[in-house]
């Protein structure tokens, strides 16, 4: 079965075929990330404009790449929800008028369960059950996957998420958007013990908190104003990512111990964090559960994570009409 995925949930228009959940196709991504960054962060506006210029082309380039035209798909998929709603409503519109101009199903797709299936496409052998951080601009939540459309939130932020505070802390050191990779790439040449950084206290075993993290990096840049110096970028950068990659590593952790999980995966974003992977990857080897991570290239937003978990969704009975609408916020677990 052969699904096309639509996604543009925040910057990336994306575009992708993938057959039945697991075979990539094609995979096309345009991204207005370069003019983001201009602004230091993501415009809504500007990300909705581009969407409406980028996404005819990119669908386009998806199914030739696989050397398909619309009446070769058996589905067309698409990210609904959450999202910037502008930019969500670009997809939503374009997937509406293509797979009612082609005579296909329209299956919507929640844009962190498409982050989760991510890794189907980089493990053709993995299945749920099993626990999941996601963590992304937008979202950090530690999530039992019990079965294709099923989950479970055991914790969640209860602030920033886990990307958002890369991409603030990034800011305030004057590090370029996108900050996950920025303060990666700056934490290389830098000592991961050169600050001491709080971990702030949170109410919930599993839930996260990252806003007094923030702060505390935003008081030590003040503070050396002050002095007449400045902060070790380098030292910084490190110091920070450390700190939030054993946060988020020690509560997955402590998640996939007290519920026996078997196998954990990461997703999203900043899955793609090194720092934060090869913690998840020692600590998973330490409790004997098997770990899957994604590849990098499907880390970031993509529309064959959409497609791919559109073909679950597609088989649970999943189905959007006309009446299809995008929506800013909405849980994981809503059906
Ligand atoms: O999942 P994603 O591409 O888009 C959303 O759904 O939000 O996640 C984007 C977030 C950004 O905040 C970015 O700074 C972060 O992921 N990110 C990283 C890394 N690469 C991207 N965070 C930490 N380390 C990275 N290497
Ligand atoms: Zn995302």
């Amino acid at each position: 079965m052969y699904i096309l995925g639509i996604e543009s949930s925040c910057d990336e228009t994306a575009a992708a075929i993938v057959e039945d959940g697991r075979k990539l196709l094609s995979n096309v991504i345009s991204t207005s990330v370069k003019e983001q960054a201009l602004y230091g962060g993501v415009v809504p506006e500007i990300a909705s404009r581009r969407h409406a210029e980028y996404i005819s082309a990119t669908v386009e380039k998806a199914l030739s790449d696989a050397g398909m035209t619309a009446a070769d798909i058996d589905a067309v998929a698409v990210t609904f929800a959450p999202g910037l709603i502008g930019a969500l409503l670009v997809g939503v519109n374009f997937a509406k008028g293509l797979a009612y101009s082609a005579g296909k199903p329209l299956v919507p797709v929640h844009h962190l369960r498409g982050h989760i299936a991510a890794n189907y496409l980089t493990h053709p052998q993995l299945e749920p059950p099993f626990l999941c951080l996601v963590a992304s601009g937008g979202h950090s939540h530690i999530v039992q996957v019990q079965d294709w459309c099923r989950y479970k939130i055991l914790g969640r932020t209860v602030d920033d998420a886990a990307g958002e505070a890369f991409d603030k802390v990034a800011r305030t050191l004057g590090l370029p958007y996108p900050g996950g990779p920025s303060i990666s790439q700056a934490a290389r040449q830098g000592d991961p013990h050169a600050y001491k950084l709080p971990t702030p206290h949170v109410e919930g075993k599993y839930n996260v908190s990252f806003s007094g993290l923030k702060t505390a990096v935003l008081n030590e840049v003040h503070n050396a104003e002050q002095r007449g110096q400045n902060v070790n970028v380098p030292d910084m950068a490190a110091s920070f990512q450390e700190r939030i990659a054993q946060i988020l590593a020690k509560k997955l952790l402590m998640a996939a111990e007290d519920t026996k999980a078997k196998t954990i995966c990461l997703a999203g974003g900043v899955a793609a964090n090194g720092r934060l992977r090869q913690l998840v990857n020692d600590g998973a080897q330490k409790l004997g559960a098997k770990i899957y991570l994604p590849e990098l290239k499907f880390c970031g937003d993509n529309a064959a994570m959409i497609a791919t978990q559109g073909y679950y969704e597609y088989l649970d009975g999943n189905r959007g009409g006309l009446d299809l609408n995008a929506l800013p916020t909405l849980e994981i677990d809503y059906r």
